[in-house]
């Protein structure tokens, strides 16, 4: 194969199980699937997750939550963004839970539970500082009574309050953290004064989920550690995560240079001596940034190197030297690291980003191949 994001499902499952173990008070797992999996495959780590004990599955958009029941996956499934005039009928047939923001979703939710004669299965999200979606606490109130008097008519079911923290990579230590579980419970409160009962509260995202027990209340929602990244500085392996995903490629083609041979567009790296380059056939267009240029290293012939020249869409080339590197060798991006691989972090670092972009831009044309699990 000429290049493969491997993704071992063995680690996701372990991965789900060990956040298990660290959930607070019985708190269960949520196990966040979408934008496929963080690259690595909805279904297959959605199978993975549930083996390793997640109760319950999230996404952002209905078509993934479809996706998974399509699947045959039917443990609770909740959605949290969809956009006005979208069909919410086939979410709520499928009995997929609907993150409910405002008063005109809440509408939505029972107009189309009228539709298909089922109760909408509905979450209110409480904005408690995020400024992202949610219900800011002014409007809170009133979103909890109109959701009661739905819930009275038959409409739809409230099964679940929530919120999310704004500090998620970096740590959940922040202060900003705290104020919003203050604001939270507070949330909570009113909605019960409003007579509503929901089967679960959930705050917690990866870095909570490791660290801030007193988050956890009914559920954690954990994303990129069930892929076996760290959301903190703390390695993966300290919290007892494995990194699940290789990103692999060939040595497509190998030539000997000579000394001052500009490589690749915009000639940005120029040979200092006559040299061997190889050729890897993955680029931007496979989520290989461009800004990677003459910055990321990859493993190859046991050595790391780092990428010389400009990344174009489809490959990018390295300087080997005098190493003995031939067509057909191995080309490791990034993985785990047990093999001296770079890391998803570590290109993370080199890049300026985080490591749920590294892994969630992996082209659509790089084959997903499993190992473990049952995919
Ligand atoms: C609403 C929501 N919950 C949970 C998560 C999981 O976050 P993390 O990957 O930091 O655990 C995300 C991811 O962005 C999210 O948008």
């Amino acid at each position: 194969m000429r290049s493969e994001a491997r993704v071992d499902l063995d680690a996701v499952r372990h991965n789900v199980a060990a956040l298990a173990s660290r959930a607070a008070g019985g708190a269960q797992v949520m196990a966040v699937v979408k934008a496929d999996g963080y690259g690595h495959g909805l279904v297959p780590c959605a199978r993975a997750a549930v083996a390793g004990g997640a109760a319950w599955l999230g996404v952002a958009f209905l078509e993934e939550a479809l996706a998974v029941r399509a699947a045959g996956i039917d443990v609770p499934l909740l959605a949290w963004l969809y956009a006005p005039g979208e069909d919410l009928r086939p979410a709520v047939s499928a009995g997929v839970d609907l993150g409910v923001y405002d008063p005109a979703e809440l509408t939505a939710a029972a107009a189309a539970a009228r539709a298909t004669g089922v109760p909408a299965r509905v979450q209110l999200k409480a904005d408690t500082g995020l400024s992202r979606g949610g219900a800011q606490p002014a409007d809170w109130a009133g979103l909890c009574e109109e959701a009661a008097k739905a819930e009275a008519e038959g409409s739809v079911k409230v099964t679940g309050l929530w919120s999310h923290f704004a500090f998620a990579d970096g740590g959940a230590d922040h202060p900003t953290n705290s104020r919003q579980t203050v604001v939270f419970r507070e949330a909570l409160e009113v909605a019960e004064r409003a007579g509503l009962r929901p089967e679960v509260r959930h705050l917690a995202n990866s870095a909570a989920t490791l660290t801030a027990p007193d988050t956890h209340f009914d559920l954690v929602r954990p994303g990129v550690a069930v892929y076996g990244l760290s959301p903190v500085a703390d390695s993966p392996q300290s919290f007892g995560l494995r990194p699940a995903m290789s990103l692999r490629s060939t040595v497509a083609l190998t030539k000997r240079v000579p000394a001052g041979a500009g490589v690749s567009y915009l000639h940005r790296y120029v040979t200092e001596r006559e040299t061997t380059l190889a050729l890897v056939p993955l680029g931007y267009a496979d989520g290989v940034p461009r800004n990677a240029t003459n910055t990321a290293q990859v493993l190859l012939a046991g050595s790391r190197r780092t990428i010389a020249g400009t990344v174009c869409m489809d490959q990018f080339v390295l300087d080997v030297g005098e190493d003995a590197v031939a067509t057909g060798d191995e080309v490791l991006l990034f993985g785990p690291g047990d093999e001296g691989e770079p890391t998803a972090q570590d290109w993370a670092e080199a890049l300026g980003t985080i490591n749920y972009e590294i892994v969630t831009r992996v082209g659509a044309r790089v084959p997903r191949t499993y190992v473990g699990g049952t995919s």
